[in-house]
C-alpha cells in the first residue's frame, strides 16, 4: 500500500535545518522505494526532450540551462550532455518561507552567477507542484531581461497547481504522490536513486 506522504513535507525544498549534513550521516537504512519511473524510461524521455529542444534552439548562440538546486542536478545533467548547441549551465537555489505565513513566497538563496540579459534561458526542473517556485522564477528571469524564457520539467503534478506555469518541455505527468529519486529527496535521502520511486508503507 502506498504510503501517502504528507503532502507538504516540512520543506519542500528540502534545504531546511532540519536536514543538515550531520542528520545525513544518520540514515536508517530501508526497502528501497517502489519503481514508479524505471531508469530506462527516464533515460528514453531525456532523449526525447533533448531533440525537441536541439531542434527549437538551433539557432540559438545564447542558451543558458538554469537548475534549481538540488533536485533539478540528475535531470539537467542528463539532458544538457545530449545537447549538441553552445550551451552554458548556471543555478538557482530556494527555499520557501516555513510557518504558512507566507505562502508561496519562495526565497532565493543561491542566485545565478551568469547575467541572462538577452540570452534563451531553460529553466530545467525537477517537478512543478504548487507551481509557486516556477512561477516566481519565471517572472525573475523575465524580468531581468532574458530574450526568451521556457520550462522543461521532468515530473508535473498538475492536481496540485495553485499557480499556472506553462510547462514547454514536460517529462512526465504524476498524480498527487510524494516521490523521490533522480534528485528528489525525502529528508535529503533517496537523491541517488536511477528511478522515480515512490515510498511505501510498513518496508
Ligand atoms: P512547488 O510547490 O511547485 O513550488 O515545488 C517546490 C519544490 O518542492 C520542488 O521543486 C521540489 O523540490 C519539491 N517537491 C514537490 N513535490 C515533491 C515530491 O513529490 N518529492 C520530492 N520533492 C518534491
Ligand atoms: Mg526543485
Amino acid at each position: 500500500m502506498i504510503r501517502q506522504m504528507p503532502s507538504s513535507p516540512p520543506d519542500r525544498t528540502s534545504e531546511s535545518p532540519a536536514s543538515s549534513p550531520k542528520a545525513a550521516t544518520a540514515m536508517p537504512r530501508s526497502a528501497a522505494p517502489r519503481v514508479l519511473i524505471s531508469a530506462d524510461d527516464l533515460q528514453r524521455r531525456v532523449a526525447e526532450l533533448a531533440a525537441a529542444i536541439n531542434r527549437d534552439y538551433a539557432e540559438s548562440d545564447r542558451l543558458i540551462c538554469v537548475g534549481v538546486l538540488k533536485g533539478s542536478v540528475f535531470f539537467l545533467v542528463d539532458l544538457v550532455k545530449r545537447l549538441e548547441l553552445p550551451v552554458a549551465i548556471d543555478f538557482f537555489q530556494t527555499a520557501s518561507y516555513g510557518g504558512g505565513t507566507s505562502p508561496g513566497e519562495v526565497r532565493i538563496r543561491k542566485d545565478l552567477d551568469l547575467p541572462v540579459r538577452d540570452a534563451d534561458v531553460l529553466l530545467v526542473e525537477d517537478i512543478v507542484d504548487t507551481g509557486y517556485t516556477l512561477r516566481t522564477i519565471l517572472d525573475l528571469l523575465r524580468w531581468r531581461g532574458a530574450r526568451s524564457v521556457k520550462l522543461c520539467a521532468l515530473l508535473d503534478k498538475s492536481s496540485r497547481r495553485e499557480v499556472d506555469v506553462p510547462i514547454e518541455y514536460r517529462g512526465f505527468a504524476i498524480e498527487d504522490l510524494f516521490v523521490v529519486g533522480y534528485g528528489l529527496d525525502y529528508a535529503e535521502r533517496y537523491r541517488n536513486l536511477p528511478y522515480i520511486g515512490v515510498l511505501e508503507e510498513g518496508k
